[in-house]
């Protein structure tokens, strides 16, 4: 059994957590910096990365206190190495490296995506590979089929905006506050989902991609005519975004072949509508649906602790000289999309 420090600032969430390879999460601690960002309605880069700085080495010192251990127990270092927002990513990275240097311990570099898409493994020990992944966040909207540790097949991604990008938006323009999920997901539920016609962009299409730049653009259109409360839009986005969501994944799972589970990870995997729908799709194919728990969702650092000891665990270590990655494709046989800001 290993124990391993996993390190996470590619947002703006900084975590830290010590978990072992038998699943114990011996303390695991995450700092969001909203209040750092809200004034600009969004991430500010620059601030993120002096965020990390500022906040890392406190956090660090207070998980192994909380944990009773000392950083010469652990067995590797891991930290997100990639794809994110280049600042903060190198101030984990470079953190991770001191430390693994210092302690004469291995460092594990750890794609952010991969922590999410083995994240549900680490609550749910009866999951089996392979699995279909719909990994939706602030950054992304893929459908991965899950393997192996480290065999990541990409069925579908954004060709422009993240699913969480879109809420995000929405909540701006509807004047509804930062962080934007949870506030449209809070509107919504006292909204009538069917009062706005919004499209379902790609719904029907042959290829299992997404696209939500023109629903978005569509809620602005809506804002903007007056017709509408901010509820009754909220909640017509939300079923939108719900329709386009289930639609491409139900394409993937024809695609996809063998899989045990649906599975759904990522920030905007707390939204119980969204889990909800995917919970009904999946038992129309007669699969298990799992939903990791929603503090495992978001940005955390247990997930990329838990990467890194599948990682460690099978030999996959890093030398200190791995790069810090903005792009970091999980898939890198996958093809890039179409799209004015196709994500990779
Ligand atoms: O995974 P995550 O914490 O960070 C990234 O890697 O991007 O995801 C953050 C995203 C944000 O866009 C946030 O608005 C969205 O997840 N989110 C939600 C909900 N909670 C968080 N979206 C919809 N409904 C929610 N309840
Ligand atoms: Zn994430």
């Amino acid at each position: 059994m290993s124990l391993i420090l996993g390190l996470e600032s590619s947002c703006d969430e900084t975590a830290v957590a010590l978990v072992t390879s038998g699943r114990r999460i011996l303390a695991q601690k995450v700092a969001g910096q909203e209040a750092a960002h809200r004034p600009y309605g969004g991430v500010v880069p620059e601030i993120a990365a002096r965020a990390h700085v500022e906040i890392l080495p406190d956090l660090i010192e207070e998980t192994l206190a909380e944990a009773g251990v000392r950083l010469g127990a652990v067995d590797a270092v891991a930290a997100t190495a990639g794809p994110g927002l280049i600042g903060g990513v190198m101030v984990g990275l470079v953190a991770a490296k001191g430390l693994a240097l210092s302690a004469g311990k291995p460092l594990v570099a750890v794609n952010h995506l991969e922590g999410h898409a083995l994240s549900p493994m680490l609550t749910e020990p009866s999951l089996a590979f392979p699995y279909l992944l719909l990994l939706v966040s602030g950054g992304h909207c893929q459908l991965l089929l899950v393997e192996g540790l480290g065999r990541y097949r990409r069925l579908a991604t954004t060709i422009d905006d993240a699913v969480g990008e879109a809420f995000d938006k929405v909540a701006k323009l509807l004047g509804l506050g930062f962080p934007g999920g949870p506030a449209v997901e809070r509107a919504a539920s006292a909204g009538d989902p069917r009062a706005v016609p919004l499209p379902r962009p790609l719904v029907g299409s042959g290829e299992p991609h997404f696209s939500f730049a023109g629903l978005k653009s569509a809620v602005l259109r809506a804002r903007e005519s007056g017709r509408w409360r901010a509820e009754d839009l909220a909640a017509s986005f939300q079923q939108a975004v719900v329709d386009c969501l289930v639609d491409r994944t139900r394409l993937a799972l024809a695609r996809a072949g063998e899989s045990t589970a649906l599975v759904v990870a990522g920030g905007v995997a707390a939204n119980g509508p969204i889990r909800a729908a995917l919970a009904a799709l999946a038992g129309e194919h007669g699969l298990p649906f799992l939903a990791p728990p929603p503090w495992l969702c978001t940005d955390n650092a247990a997930m990329i602790a838990w990467a890194g000891a599948l990682r460690f665990e099978a030999g996959l270590v890093d030398g200190l000289d791995a790069p810090a990655r903005a792009r970091w494709p999980l898939d890198p046989a996958a093809e890039t999309v179409r799209g004015a800001g196709a994500k990779a």
